[in-house]
C-alpha cells in the first residue's frame, strides 16, 4: 500500500476535491482505494456522499478509532470504514473506495491529545493503517488547513505529500510550509517516519486565453519556491464544486469528460514521481516529467 497526504496551511483551496478525486481517478483505474478523512470539518465525507454527525456515529469515526489507539487500545480499523465502492461500480474494472471518515468533536480531541504529547504521537496513524495495508493498494489522506498536530500525523502517515495552491501568489506560502515541514518529519518521529515531497498542484486554473501572462510568471514563482507543481494542472470547472456538494467525485461523474480526464492525467504524472522517489531519483524539477 502506498500513501499520498494532501496538505497546504491555506484554506479553500482544493485539498479535498483533489484528495476525493485522485481517490475516485485510482479506482476507477483499477485499484483498492483508502480516503481518509482527518479533517474535522469532515468534507471527505461530504464529497463522497458519506457524511457523519455526531451522537452514536461518533463511534464509528476515525476520531473515535485513534482515540482508542492513542490510549493503547488497538482498535480494529477494518470496522470503522465505509465501503463507497457503489460510486465506481458501473465502470468496468473498477477498483474499490473506502472511507475512514471523521466526525468533528472526536477529531478535535485527537488534534487536542497529539498536540499535548508532541511529534512521538504522530506515528499512530501510520501504525494503524499499517494494520490493513493489504486491504488497498492506495490511501489517500485529506488534511485540514492550519492544525499543526493533525498535518503532522498525516505527514507520518504518508510515503508521500503533494501540496495544493491556486494561481495567486498568496497561496504559494502555505505551500511552502508545507514543504519545509515535510523534510522534518524523519527527524521529528525519530526516524519512524520518511515521507517524501511530491509536488504541488494547480488547482482553479484558467485556460490560456483567460492567463494574459500572469499564470507562467506564477508557475514560475511556484518552482523558484521549490514547490515543483505538477504539468497537468486543474481547471476552474463549475462541475467539480457541483459534484462535491452532491457527494459524488467529479472524476467519476464526468469520467469520459475534461474533469475525469484533467484527473487522469494528473494522477499519472503523480504516480510517475511516486515511482521515481522510490526508486531514489527524486523528482524531476523544471525538465519535462
Ligand atoms: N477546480 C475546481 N473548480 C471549481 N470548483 C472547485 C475546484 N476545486 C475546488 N472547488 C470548490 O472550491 C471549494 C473549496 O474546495 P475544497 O473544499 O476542496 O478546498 P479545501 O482546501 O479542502 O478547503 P478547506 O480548507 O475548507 O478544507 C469547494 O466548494 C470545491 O467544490
Ligand atoms: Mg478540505
Amino acid at each position: 500500500m502506498e500513501t499520498i497526504a494532501v496538505a497546504t496551511q491555506n484554506k479553500r483551496v482544493g485539498k479535498t476535491s483533489s484528495t476525493v478525486n485522485l481517490g475516485a481517478a485510482l479506482a476507477l483505474a483499477g485499484q483498492r482505494v483508502l480516503v481518509v478523512d482527518l479533517d474535522p470539518q469532515a468534507q471527505a465525507g461530504t464529497a463522497l456522499g458519506r457524511h457523519l454527525s455526531g451522537g452514536d456515529q461518533r463511534a464509528r469515526s476515525l476520531g473515535w478509532a485513534i482515540q482508542c489507539r492513542l490510549q493503547g487500545v488497538r482498535p480494529d480499523v477494518s470496522e470503522f470504514w465505509f465501503d463507497r465502492s457503489e460510486l465506481v461500480a458501473g465502470f468496468g474494472g473498477a477498483g474499490s473506495l473506502h472511507l475512514l471518515a471523521c466526525e468533528e468533536s472526536t477529531m478535535n480531541a485527537v488534534r487536542e491529545v497529539i498536540h499535548r504529547k508532541g511529534y512521538c504521537a504522530t506515528p499512530v496513524l501510520r501504525r494503524m493503517l499499517a494494520e490493513v495495508a493489504s486491504d488497498f493498494d492506495f490511501t489517500l489522506i485529506d488534511t485540514p488547513s492550519a492544525v499543526p498536530s493533525l498535518s503532522a500525523t498525516a505527514f507520518a502517515a504518508a510515503d508521500g505529500v503533494i501540496t495544493v495552491c491556486v494561481p495567486e501568489y498568496a497561496s504559494l506560502k502555505g505551500a511552502a510550509v508545507t514543504r519545509a515541514a515535510v523534510r522534518h518529519v524523519k527527524d521529528r518521529t525519530g526516524g519512524e517516519c520518511d515521507p517524501r515531497y511530491l509536488g504541488a498542484i494547480v488547482n482553479r486554473s484558467h485556460p490560456p486565453s483567460a492567463r494574459e501572462g500572469q499564470e507562467v510568471d506564477f508557475r514560475e514563482a511556484m518552482r523558484d519556491a521549490g514547490l515543483d507543481p505538477f504539468p497537468a494542472d486543474i481547471r476552474l470547472d463549475r462541475r467539480i464544486g457541483d459534484s462535491f456538494a452532491l457527494g459524488v467525485p467529479a472524476a467519476i461523474r464526468f469520467a469520459e469528460q475534461a474533469p475525469g480526464r484533467m484527473y487522469g492525467n494528473l494522477l499519472g504524472q503523480v504516480l510517475a514521481r511516486m515511482r521515481r522517489c522510490r526508486e531514489g531519483q527524486g523528482v524531476p524539477v523544471r525538465t519535462g516529467e
